[in-house]
């Protein structure tokens, strides 16, 4: 595709994010794209979507949107555990796709859709559209580029995920190991453990508490604080729950040359004269001292910037935000705290993807079983403020 053509795209699963995706590109504040196709296996939805969006193609099966030549790329925005299914065939339909986060519920599935991507020479992305936050994206530049020195500790409260039981019973695929395959670290965690990673690195080992259904009726956990272990030595602390209100959301990052503190929408940087360790085994008797710095958020609309910024590495080959197979990591992190909360054991990364996968398989044969045919959400277009970054 040469860059003067606009990416023509399809989205798949127009519910909540899905509508409000479509509404982005068809009100064109998308740059270099324009939406051709739209399809949900609803067939009531099916037919809502061909009244308002008249001029746009509309399927009830991906197979035939992967088949009609209406589209070059698709966005997948279907409940999880249909990401990588989707995906795999729209690569191998000729497809460039995004797919709404997580990128799968198990490693070992998500690792079939990324080599399926690597198989067509498609573009793959993930919608983490949290890493277009500056203070998200300084304190990357900061702790990657060696500004605060050795790593110690990281510690993320994130707890202001609330969500009321009407969610829950929103969409009956919700909050069952069948239809969403977790909870709280599943569905709404994904960013914050994709940023944790992306800013601080992977750790080496995962130790985790998951409480399910502490504070609602479900099945999978809406309380969970894992322990993490970097190859360094430091340590690091997450922390998130769907309970909790007024919740937390800060990000406390200690290095041996100083700290970064995010919260209320303000990252507050302290830099040390003398790197701590150096001072700790030295003669000085002068305590280090610090300069600080601030810097404030500035709101901005990330969902749209992740669909323009694929389309422009379909068109321009820019670098991704996120590509898919990233993707990847928060997803580790994530099975690696429901395996060590099953078995009561650290789990040692890179963990056992098909140990994992046998585990999850089992809860969902005596868990509760979602109609995943009667799985759309109650929505109506909006925008939800509760998908930015919220302090
Ligand atoms: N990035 C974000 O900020 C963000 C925000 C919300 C949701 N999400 C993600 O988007 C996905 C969807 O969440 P939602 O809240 O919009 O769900 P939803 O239940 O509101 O919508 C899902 C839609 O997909 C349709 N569908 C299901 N299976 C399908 C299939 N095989 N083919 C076509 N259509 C199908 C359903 O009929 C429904 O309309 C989830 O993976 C979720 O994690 C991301």
């Amino acid at each position: 595709m040469s860059g003067e053509e606009v990416v023509r795209l399809g989205i798949i699963g127009i519910g909540n994010i899905g509508t409000a995706h479509a509404n982005s590109v068809y009100g064109g504040h998308v740059p270099g794209t324009v939406l051709t196709a739209l399809c949900d296996s609803d067939p009531a939805r099916a037919r809502e979507l061909q009244e308002l969006y008249p001029d746009v193609a509309v399927f009830e099966d991906a197979e035939e949107l992967f088949a009609s030549g209406t589209v070059d790329a698709v966005v997948i925005a279907t409940p999880h555990y249909s990401h990588p299914t989707l995906a795999i065939r729209a690569f191998e339909s000729g497809l460039h796709v995004l797919s709404e986060k997580p990128i799968g519920v198990s490693c070992a599935k998500a690792r079939e859709m990324v080599a399926a991507a690597k198989a067509s020479g498609k573009r793959f992305a993930v919608m983490f559209n949290q890493r277009t936050n500056k203070l998200f994206i300084r304190a990357r530049e900061l702790v990657q580029g060696g500004a605060l020195g050795e790593l110690k500790r990281s510690v993320w409260i994130i707890t202001n995920w609330y969500r009321k039981q009407s969610y829950y019973d929103s969409g009956n695929w919700r909050a069952t190991w069948s239809g969403e395959g977790g909870g709280v670290l599943m569905n709404q965690a994904p960013h914050n453990l994709d940023l944790w990673q992306w800013i601080c690195g992977m750790p080496v080992q995962v130790q985790a508490s998951c409480d399910v259904g502490k504070y609602h009726d479900i099945e999978v956990e809406d309380d969970a604080t894992l322990f993490v272990r970097y190859e360094n030595g430091a340590t690091g602390v997450f922390i998130t729950s769907t309970g909790d209100y007024p919740g937390t959301n800060r990000l406390e990052i200690t290095g041996t040359r100083g700290k970064i503190v995010i919260e209320g929408g303000t990252l507050t940087l302290q830099t040390l004269s003398v790197d701590e360790r150096t001072y700790c085994f030295g003669t000085d008797p002068e305590k280090p001292t610090w300069e600080t710095a601030v810097i404030e958020d500035e709101k901005i609309n990330g969902h749209r910037a992740v669909l323009a910024n694929f389309a422009r590495s379909i068109r321009y080959g820019d670098a991704l935000i996120a590509r898919g197979e990233e993707g990847l990591n928060e997803l580790t992190l994530c099975n690696a705290a429901y395996l060590s909360a099953w078995t009561g054991e650290s789990v040692s990364l890179p963990m056992d993807d098909e140990a994992y996968q046998a585990a999850l398989e089992e809860r969902v044969r005596t868990g509760r079983k979602a109609q995943l045919s009667k799985s759309r959400s109650t929505h109506n277009g909006e925008y939800l403020a509760r998908w930015n970054t919220n302090w």
